[in-house]
């Protein structure tokens, strides 16, 4: 494999010093891009364009044509786990994704394994292709859903539900959603493992709905499972170290726990102040965000504002530990020539702070 040209973004996760402050956005390969708006057209549909390593490959690498990124990250989505356990994903024109076989019983929920990896075996060649086309140039990022948020799809079937058939579960029989999550985080960790040795440089996990979690109950639904994969993943390949992210949407009032779940970095969204954070965290942990998506609707003035108070805000320190990047994926509505400023603003107003 070739060696890094650019290790900003793993260096900056490790904590140690950077001349300036690498940057990647998630959703960074994704509908605002009309290249990908093509391939996708080309592909048929989103699974059929996930399932193919050549088109993934190329999707992934649309973004770092046009944008100078420090990282790329995988093309995939956090939902080919729960498909490959035959739930059957679909995703459906302006609706997003749904399920045609959700565990609404408890006789589905018995019949839950830990899928046969040869079904994700798409997954797996698409990194080793990703790899080898980007020849060293920026590290590549593996990344899964956490298992309390596959749990909130493959039990609602669905997104954008009030999430009240995960929680009725939760609250009436915690044992069977335990088993579902004990399943899930088994699932992820072989998963990510697979990822890593196929070439991920870094891994992430996007628990993206373990925010509408009570105190409390986030520590022992979605925090412990993922706290669990990280311990049983192994963090070096090849003799480098292999840093994990993770990201907790909402999570911003549980950073302390969140320290100690095993990451090297935690993603943070636009709510939570980046000073605050690292107070809280006790520097145990690099940080990643956390500029509002909308923020890109702002125009050039707002956008160089905005990236100069995130940067403000997580402030100068020695051994550097920031990632820039939004709080939340990018809006499929944004302007591309926004994202042109953004790396230009981080690019010109970063340094500073090194
Ligand atoms: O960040 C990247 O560029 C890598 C690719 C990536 C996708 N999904 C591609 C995608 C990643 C990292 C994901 C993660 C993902 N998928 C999450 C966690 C992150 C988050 O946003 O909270 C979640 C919850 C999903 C589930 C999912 N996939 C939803 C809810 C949707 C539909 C919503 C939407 O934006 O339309 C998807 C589809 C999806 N995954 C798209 C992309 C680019 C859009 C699909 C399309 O082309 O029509």
């Amino acid at each position: 494999m070739s060696p890094l040209k650019n290790d900003l973004f793993l260096r900056a996760l490790l904590r140690q010093p950077v001349p300036r402050t690498p940057l990647w956005m998630m959703r960074q390969a994704g509908r605002y891009l009309e290249e990908y708006r093509r391939t996708r057209a080309q592909a048929g549909s989103f699974m059929a364009l996930a399932q193919n390593p050549e088109l993934a490959c190329e999707v992934t690498l649309q973004p770092l044509r046009r944008f100078a990124l420090d990282a790329a990250i995988l093309f995939s989505d956090i939902l080919t786990i729960p498909d490959a356990m035959g739930l059957g994903l679909q995703f459906v024109a302006g609706e997003g994704p749904q399920f045609e076989h959700p565990l609404q019983s408890e006789a589905a929920i018995r019949r839950l394994q830990v899928p046969d990896m040869a079904h994700l075996r798409y997954v797996f060649d698409a990194v080793s292709l990703v790899r080898r086309e980007l020849a060293g140039a920026v590290p590549l990022i593996g990344f899964a859903g956490s298992p309390f948020t596959l749990a909130c799809y493959m039990i609602e079937g669905a997104g954008g539900t009030d999430y009240r058939r995960i929680k009725t579960l939760m609250y009436q029989r915690p044992d069977l959603l335990h088993q579902v999550l004990d399943i899930n985080a088994r699932a992820v960790q072989v998963y990510l493992h697979e990822q890593i040795r196929a070439g991920a440089q870094a891994i992430m996990i996007f628990d993206s709905w373990g925010g509408v979690l009570a105190h409390g109950l986030f520590q022992e639904f979605s925090l412990n499972y993922m706290q669990r994969i990280l311990a049983g993943l192994p963090r070096e390949h090849e003799g480098q170290r292999i840093p994990a992210i993770v990201f907790t949407k909402g999570g911003g009032l549980w950073l302390e726990d969140l320290a100690r779940c095993g990451a090297d970095a935690l993603g943070v969204d636009w709510t939570v102040s980046l000073a605050r954070a690292r107070r809280c965290t006790g520097d145990a942990v690099a940080l990643q965000g956390n500029l509002d998506p909308m923020a890109l609707f702002g125009g050039e003035r707002a956008i160089r504002a905005e990236v100069d108070r995130v940067l403000s805000d997580f402030g100068a320190v020695a051994g550097g530990g920031h990632v820039f990047n939004l709080g939340h994926g990018i809006s499929q509505h944004t302007p591309p020539d926004a994202v042109s400023i953004l790396v230009d603003a981080v690019g010109q107003a970063s340094p500073a702070y090194h």
